[in-house]
């Protein structure tokens, strides 16, 4: 048998942080997110990496860009849940688009592809938006590597 509780019945938990409840879509992604990983340097034509510097979440993100869509794509995320979630689920979404559709993906998109995301971590749905923009713009700034992927 366990210690006894000294708690009162109906007492309160002693937690009094905040409760967040993830959706189970929010969940599968945290718990098995896609995309995780790097791309060789070799298949690498762009890469971002963006700071939050309000709680210290990191985000790094790979492309490879074939005829103008992204190819592949690979995150390592140093962050929360919502942070690994999210970018997760950017990474799906960004998969397959044309370079310009990729860019204009929003955190706003990501939410609702998530289903919802508790308010207090909707900004967490950035890191990983402004990531892919600083890899696009990445690649950008590659004009070589950028005329020979047309080949
Ligand atoms: S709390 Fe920092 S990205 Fe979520």
């Amino acid at each position: 048998m366990g210690t006894p509780s000294n708690k009162k019945p109906g007492a309160q938990s002693e937690y009094s942080g905040p409760i967040l409840f993830y959706n189970e879509t929010v969940i599968d992604h945290f718990t098995n997110p896609r995309n995780v990983g790097e791309l060789m340097e070799n298949e690498t034509d762009g890469y971002g990496l963006v700071g939050d510097p309000a709680c210290g979440d990191q985000m790094k993100l790979w492309i490879s860009i074939r005829s103008g869509r992204i190819d592949k794509i690979a995150f390592r995320s140093y962050g929360c849940p919502g942070a690994i979630a999210t970018s997760s689920m950017l990474t799906d979404l960004a998969k397959g688009r044309t370079v310009e559709e990729a860019r204009n993906i929003t955190d706003d998109d990501v939410v609702e592809a998530l289903r919802g995301i508790p308010e207090r971590k909707k900004h967490c749905s950035l890191l990983g938006v402004l990531a892919l923009q600083a890899a696009i713009k990445d690649w950008e700034s590659k004009p070589i590597l950028k005329g020979e992927e047309e080949q």
